[in-house]
């Protein structure tokens, strides 16, 4: 079977995400090389491993995670779309599986929030892997412009993190910010790739809380109870 591995070392793989990265670089984009990669891979598998997916099924999600912006070589628009292509003939040659290539394609061709939908676990675990990669190092150091609203917001994102609750089945994501942006800020880019996030978490059977420094922003019905039963205990 192919692995995370595998596609690690398969150079063509290499070379796009290479490409993938300089072209959204030229074009003054956040980090997209392999920190966003090997981030998205590793937090879409953590998300499916902690709500007991299948092991392989963790392995696709790591994989998608891994390659899921490949299409950023060709154009940006519709890059999820491009990057499902470019990736179905070269896990063919791999000799992976044609049901486990179209699981890993269509979470790739659905991960854009333009035209994503949640279409299976691995789609959903990658929305909220990729979604949730916001963090001041993906601000290219020397590289920051203060009048760009996505440098601005990602610069101020000292800590951000994704966890799941089992007992409550919650995905939490948090994040701390400085004074460089705003919450108000966050919120204007963020919005639609929050909501996303909450549609994602629903199909795997859990809420979304979004916590901005402490705060909950998005109403969480199993947290505020909980919030309300232990202030009445
Ligand atoms: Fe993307
Ligand atoms: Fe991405």
């Amino acid at each position: 079977m192919v692995t995370l591995k595998d596609i690690k070392e398969n150079e063509k793989f290499s070379t796009l995400i290479k490409w993938a990265a300089k072209c959204m670089e030229a074009i003054g984009y956040t980090e997209h090389g392999m920190r966003h990669c090997g981030f998205v891979s590793q937090t879409a598998k953590d998300i499916l491993s902690r709500l007991e997916y299948p092991e392989r099924t963790q392995e696709l999600a790591a994989i998608a995670g891994y390659i899921h912006d490949i299409g950023n070589s060709i154009n940006r628009k519709h890059h999820g779309m491009t990057g499902a292509n470019l990736a179905f003939p070269l896990l063919m040659e791999m000799g992976m599986e044609l049901d486990e290539i179209c699981m890993i394609t269509s979470a790739i061709g659905n991960h854009e929030e333009e035209t994503g939908n949640v279409v299976n676990e691995v789609a959903a675990a990658l929305i909220i892997a990729d979604k949730s990669d916001a963090h001041r190092t993906r601000v290219g150091r020397g590289k920051y412009n203060p009048d760009d609203i996505h440098d601005r917001v990602n610069y101020a994102i000292k800590r951000s993190k994704v966890e799941v609750d089992i007992q409550d089945r919650i995905i939490i994501y948090s994040i701390e910010m400085d004074t460089s942006s705003s919450i108000m800020e966050f919120m204007k880019i963020y919005m639609t790739r929050m909501m996303m996030c909450e549609k994602a978490a629903r199909y795997l059977g859990c809420s979304f809380q979004l916590v901005a420094n402490g705060q909950a922003i998005n109403n969480n019905p199993v947290l505020a109870a909980r919030k309300l039963n232990e202030e009445s205990a």
